[in-house]
């Protein structure tokens, strides 16, 4: 037993290294070189494929021009403020049921404050709160360099600009941004007729109006008195189109404040906005596409 013992531990160790033949794992130093020397080059090879196919398709991108844009258009709205499950509830009474709100207002609005407006290298003045048509600053490219952006002053949200932005007297604000896609212009409706009838009043030349009702039917009269700030409810144009974030980088999406001052206390009413354009879709897979709904519930203890 022992001298076959020793057999198979000597067969495993001249397997490792053979003094004879000069063998480490059954190779040569000079077998074991080539092999090295052979997975260097493989692999090198492989990585330059890699990076120069990279490299090549990096060379075919614009810095400023989105390649691929057909599936963005058109635009989504978003609102704030936002929660999950898209309700908004608080009570009218206890400052800690909405403080949050106000705090995500106040933090939206923070950039649209005058004192951030000031360097007239980054900003100008585009008709201040009169809509006009597309301000164009040139091809979508690096000649023009850094573009300048249009004002829009948070006071123009009037009595939903600052504050407790109604919330503590029950008539709650909501702040609603059309989202920015790169080079878009939005266009406003033909005419009045393509609006509901209700909307038609604010229709405006230059404008993208939105509007907010009840959902549903039996919602109706528990909602009134709904008040639009910014441009009178609707998206200018003057604020389009839009350079992307290197030509743009001050840009200030205009905003539109929706203030909800009759509605029905302790209750669950669906409010839906819409805006309303040639350009603008609404679809059933998506459901901020041009549109949002949103539940509000507005305790009155
Ligand atoms: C709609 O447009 C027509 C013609 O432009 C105008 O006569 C009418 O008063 C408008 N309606 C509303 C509700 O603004
Ligand atoms: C608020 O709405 C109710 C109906 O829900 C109505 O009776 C009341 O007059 C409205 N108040 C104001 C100030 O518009």
């Amino acid at each position: 037993m022992p001298a076959a013992n020793k057999d198979t531990d000597g067969g495993w160790r001249s397997f490792v290294w053979n003094s004879e033949r000069k063998e480490f794992l059954g190779r040569t130093g000079c077998s074991w070189f080539k092999i090295f020397a052979f997975y260097v080059v493989f692999y090198g090879c492989l990585a330059g494929i890699f990076i120069g196919t990279i490299q090549a398709m990096l060379l075919t991108l614009s810095n400023y021009k989105p390649t691929y844009q057909d599936r963005v258009a058109p635009p989504g709205l978003s609102h704030t403020p936002q929660s999950d499950k898209g309700e908004i509830q608080f009570s009218m009474n206890d400052p800690n049921t909405y403080k949050g709100i106000v705090k995500a207002m106040d933090n939206l609005l923070a950039k649209y404050n005058p004192d951030n407006q000031e360097d007239i290298t980054k900003y100008e003045d585009c008709g201040g709160e009169t809509a006009g048509d597309y301000k164009e600053r040139g091809a979508l490219d690096g000649e023009g360099g850094m573009r300048r952006a249009c004002r829009f002053q948070r006071d123009w949200l009037g009595s939903c600009s600052g504050g407790d932005y109604g919330f503590n007297e029950g008539k709650p604000c909501i702040i609603v941004k059309l989202n920015r896609i790169v080079y878009f212009r939005p266009k406003p409706p033909q005419n009045n007729e393509t609006l509901p009838a209700e909307a038609q009043l604010n229709f405006q030349n230059n404008v993208l109006p939105m509007y907010c009702t009840n959902k549903r039917e039996e919602d109706k009269n528990k909602i009134s008195n709904i008040k639009y700030y910014g441009f009178n409810g609707g998206f200018p144009l003057q604020y389009y189109p839009y350079y992307g974030k290197l030509l743009h980088p001050n840009y200030l999406q205009p905003l539109v404040a929706v203030k909800f001052n009759n509605v029905t206390y302790d209750e669950d009413l669906r409010i839906e906005c819409k805006v309303f354009g040639a350009n603008i879709d609404y679809s059933e897979k998506d459901r901020y596409q041009g549109r949002f709904e949103f539940k509000l519930h507005v305790k009155s203890s």
